[in-house]
């Protein structure tokens, strides 16, 4: 028996809202087709969250609910909750705050954390540093975007990408070698220009100028991200990988960040991991930013094992990236 106290994952949660957005719907609303879509990014539809007053928090209820169901415990035994997300509820109070408000953790405290597509990957080695020091003993980790309420619905290469949804897992104290056993995370805020939303911060409040400008909405340049997150997850999963001592047999599943199945596709083909041992759920999700690595976990768990290695790996906004080691412990 190890004796160093790990961060293990207990159980996962998943949501993705019921309405479906299609390429065939997208055919209706800019120029583009389903076959563009298909063959550039992988993506077949997307799930988007509609209703008045529905917000990010929305997503992470059901998540958090799920997630105390499957593990048999309340909500007011979970120490803390950590949201990664782009798309929060308000810019404060932190959408953390809310869902523990609205599913009654009456005990947790909790903060959102900005990181974009490797949100959840930050969020995940947070929490685990958390159970490590020995401080709490039951932490949950959502990654969760309404990605529908900052995508500009006239720009047909931004509108394609994304959807909503969330995902999460709950971290608990583990002394048998499972859990997060390590991680890279890298950060190059220079990246920004590439990919960021120009107003409603500090920078450049809101304003009726900064809305007739279309300025709340994402900007990508899809191009100039695709070569930096080709490279960048590739490297950093070489790099784990390496440092770990661990070659492409003893890796379980590459749980990807779903922006497109191209970016993943390179990404296993530099870790020489064929197609079975990737998770891909893009054709019916599309990206939903923090929310696509643990709906991958949530759509496989029945099929992990015991002991599995699991390699998270994430690119985007930031830019962020990063590669997470797990080893499965229930
Ligand atoms: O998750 C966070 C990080 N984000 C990413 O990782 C996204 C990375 N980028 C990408 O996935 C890709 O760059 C996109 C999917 C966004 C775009 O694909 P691309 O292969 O880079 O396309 P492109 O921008 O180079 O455009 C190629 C052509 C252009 O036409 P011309 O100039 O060659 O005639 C575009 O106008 O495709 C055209 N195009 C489209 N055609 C039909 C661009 N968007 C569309 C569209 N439908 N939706």
């Amino acid at each position: 028996m190890s004796q160093k106290l790990t961060a293990a994952i207990t159980a996962v949660g998943g949501y993705v809202p019921e309405d479906r957005l299609t390429n065939t719907d997208l055919e209706k609303i800019v120029d583009t087709n389903d076959e563009w879509i298909r063959t550039r990014t992988g993506i077949e539809e997307r799930r988007i969250l509609k209703g008045e007053g529905k917000a990010t928090s929305d997503l992470c209820v059901p998540v958090v609910q799920e997630i105390c169901k499957k593990r048999g415990i309340s909500p007011e035994e979970i120490d803390c909750l950590i949201v990664a997300t782009v798309t929060p509820d308000m810019l404060f109070p932190s959408t953390a705050n809310i869902t523990c408000d609205k599913v009654g953790a009456k005990n947790a405290w909790g903060f959102d954390m900005s990181a974009a597509c490797s949100g959840f990957l930050y969020a995940l080695t947070s929490g685990a540093m958390y159970i490590e020091s020995g401080r709490f003993k039951k932490v949950i980790v959502v990654g969760a975007d309404k990605m529908s309420s900052i995508v500009d619905y006239s720009d047909r290469t931004t509108c394609i990408i994304f959807g909503d949804g969330a995902g999460g897992v709950l971290l608990e104290p583990n002394y048998q070698g499972y859990g997060i056993l390590d991680s890279i995370l890298k950060s190059d805020g220079s990246g920004r220009t590439h990919l960021h939303m120009k107003a409603g911060g500090s920078l450049r409040p809101s304003s009726f100028e900064t809305v007739a400008a279309k300025e709340h909405y994402i900007y990508q340049e899809g191009q100039a991200v695709f070569k930096f997150a080709v490279k960048g997850m590739a490297d950093v999963s070489a790099e784990l990988m390496e440092r770990n001592r661990l070659s492409a047999d003893d890796i379980a599943w590459l749980v990807p960040h779903q922006a497109n199945k191209r970016i993943i596709d390179a990404t296993a083909h530099r870790m020489g991991l064929s197609g079975e041992k990737v998770m891909v759920n893009i054709q019916r999700y599309g990206n939903t930013t923090a929310g696509t690595i643990p709906l991958c976990l949530w759509d496989w768990e029945n099929k992990l094992n015991k002991g599995d290695n699991l390699v998270l790996a994430a690119f985007g906004g930031g830019f962020t990236w990063g590669a997470t080691l797990v080893k499965w412990g229930h």
